[in-house]
């Protein structure tokens, strides 16, 4: 017999098939259930109904206009939720489903308005770990699922982030241990003349190219008003304390850590301090350990966080994404 815990009203399951009936249930009721993916925990609600949908921004307290990824269990499901399917596109979910790509294409008209904030496209995934498929089936319909932090939080990659921000806001969690990647998937727009990256994440430009054969843009930070992108203009991924990014040369970046990092110290202030890792290996280390750390760091109660960049494509260039949005500060040394 499996323990459900119920914290501050919110039901937690430890998943096996008759937890996971029930958090169907729970979502086919209109409720909303965070499960485990491979990237992050995902906050999901049936994407069929709009009022469903719409309570996921009251509980994460989503700017309104940002619209959600719908997630699915099986790539012919994505048949029901958008209005084509370009030849791009079904490559790409035949080399990466199930995994971290998302997918933007023009949205079917059945959809809610919910789900894409008013824009004429949806973002579409198939996630790579067995319980989000299992829920997903169970519920018989297609999840729309946002990362399951408070906005502008770091996302969460084990259950207890998702109750630290969550608890009592939400019907039910599915507690599948801690997420794999643990960084966000790549969200991919397919929806204009050419392929464009709209969020780095767990594909990486370089493998994309590589399935289509041609270039692909990405679309950069900072570029004010009609970004199709519309979750980056919001500040994303934010620790309690200030976060000092250093990049530069590794041994510069280095000596100029240390430096400030005792400085401060001998100021009274308490030092975090995130660590770039190399060698095979490091950027996925990284990738799966930032959002943890800078959960944990605001845990102790630092007053300053000091994280040191990396130069790495791939996942590299993603966890340098997410460190650039959580700094108040980049010094370049
Ligand atoms: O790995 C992930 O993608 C996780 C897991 C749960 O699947 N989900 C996730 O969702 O990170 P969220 O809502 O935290 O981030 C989705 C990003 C946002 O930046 C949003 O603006 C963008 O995708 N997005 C969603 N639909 C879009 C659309 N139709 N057009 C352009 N951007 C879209
Ligand atoms: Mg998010």
């Amino acid at each position: 017999m499996t323990r459900v815990l119920r914290i501050d009203r919110t039901l937690v399951f430890p998943p096996d098939g008759r937890t996971i009936a029930a958090a169907a249930r729970l979502i086919r009721r209109g409720g909303l259930v965070a499960f485990p993916t491979e990237t992050v925990y995902g906050l999901g609600a049936d994407a069929t109904r709009g009022a469903a949908v719409a309570r996921i921004f009251t509980a994460k307290g989503r700017p309104p206009g940002n619209p959600l990824i719908v997630h699915v269990a099986d790539p012919d499901q994505v048949r029901g939720i958008v209005a084509s399917l370009p030849a791009d596109a079904l490559k790409l979910m035949r080399c990466f489903w199930p995994g971290p790509l998302s997918l933007v294409l023009p949205r079917s008209a059945a959809l809610p308005q919910e789900v894409s904030a008013g824009r004429p496209t949806v973002a579409v995934r198939m996630p790579a770990h067995p319980v989000a498929l299992y829920l997903i089936r169970a519920a018989g319909v297609p999840l729309a699922a946002p990362s399951a932090n408070r906005s502008g939080r770091p996302s969460p990659t084990t259950a207890g982030h998702v109750l630290e921000d969550l608890a009592g806001r939400i019907e039910g969690l599915l507690d599948g241990g801690p997420c794999s990647v643990g960084v966000e998937s790549t969200v991919l727009d397919l929806s204009g003349s050419r392929p464009l990256i709209l969020r780095p994440g767990g594909i990486g430009r370089e493998q994309l190219q590589e399935a289509l054969g041609v270039a692909i843009e990405e679309r950069s930070r900072g570029e004010a008003g009609t970004s199709p992108a519309p979750g980056l203009g919001y500040r994303h991924y934010r620790p309690r304390a200030p976060l000092i990014l250093i990049t530069g040369s590794r041994d510069r970046r280095a000596a100029a850590m240390e430096a400030l990092a005792r400085g401060c110290r001998r100021g009274g202030s308490r030092v975090g301090v995130i660590r770039a890792r190399s060698g095979p290996g490091g950027a996925r280390e990284m990738a799966r350990e930032l959002f943890p750390e800078l959960r944990r760091l605001d845990g102790r109660g630092v007053d300053l966080i000091l994280a040191e960049g990396i130069s790495a494509p791939g996942l590299g260039h993603t966890v340098m994404d997410r460190l650039r949005q959580a700094a108040a500060r980049v010094i370049r040394v």
